[in-house]
């Protein structure tokens, strides 16, 4: 754990200080929060999964070429990072209807889209992180038009990436959202986590949800989904040595 004072603190991470300006260090918090904190609970090794997952998962990313904040794991729940501004916007992609999109929509959980979605939420707690349309958020001042673009191709080309992997290990990835910042130099990265918070998973065959909707919706024990993802994804990387 580290003792300087947290740069931020969200809710289920804490962002350090380093002795180096253009880094950070992430430090993943044993904290499950859903419906904008409203339910909360505390999962003790919750922090160390999502430490490990997420930096496995932008690592396979960054190997397709897409520019992450991941510099590497230091302890079991820490990570050091580029630093970068975030750029206050949630960006989601749908391969499936499910979660907010089901429900404003009326579709079922699982309906199958016509094309996959890209949509975009102003993170902003005070007002529930809206959905906005791309225009509103360069109309605010967010992002700019090219920021928009660069985030929007990385976050097709992750779809494409994580979602090969994920299948090779009998898990569809549904949805998930992105987060990016600008880096000093004004290079747009991948930044925050990619992790069973962070991502709708279900198990090909049996549909089972591996990832955050087992405690939003308390359908199974939390933990129980996010080892197993990670312990196929390790086996898959065993037998691909
Ligand atoms: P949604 O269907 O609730 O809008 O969620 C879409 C995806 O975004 C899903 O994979 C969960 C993820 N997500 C977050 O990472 N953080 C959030 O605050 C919310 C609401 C969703």
């Amino acid at each position: 754990m580290s003792t300087s004072t947290a740069l931020y603190e969200g809710k289920a991470k804490r962002v350090f200080p380093t002795d180096d300006p253009d880094q950070v260090l992430f430090e993943y918090k044993d904290d499950a929060t859903a419906f904008n904190g409203v339910k909360h609970e505390t999962f003790s090794g919750k922090g160390e999964l999502n430490n490990r997952l997420s930096a496995h998962l932008l690592q396979a990313v960054a190997r397709a070429g897409v520019p992450t904040h991941f510099i590497r794991l230091v302890s079991e729940r820490q990570q050091l990072c580029r630093k970068v501004e975030i750029i206050p916007l949630e960006v989601i992609l749908r391969n499936r209807a499910a979660g907010s999109m089901a429900k404003r929509l009326g579709l079922d959980e699982g309906t199958p889209l016509k094309t996959t979605v890209v949509e975009y939420s102003y993170k902003n707690d005070a007002l529930g992180d809206p959905l906005i349309a791309a225009d509103h958020a360069v109309a605010i001042g967010a992002a700019t038009f090219a920021e928009i673009g660069v985030m929007e191709r990385c976050t097709r080309v992750v779809n494409r990436i994580l979602g090969q992997l994920f299948l090779d290990v009998g898990i569809e990835l549904i949805d998930f959202k992105l987060e990016f910042g600008r880096t000093a130099s004004g290079e747009v990265v991948l930044a925050d986590e990619i992790s069973p918070d962070t991502c709708r998973l279900w198990d090909v065959t049996t549909s089972e949800r591996f990832d955050k909707d087992r405690f939003r919706k308390d359908l199974a024990p939390l933990l129980e989904g996010y080892r197993e993802v990670l312990r196929r994804l390790e086996a898959q990387e065993g037998v691909s040595q």
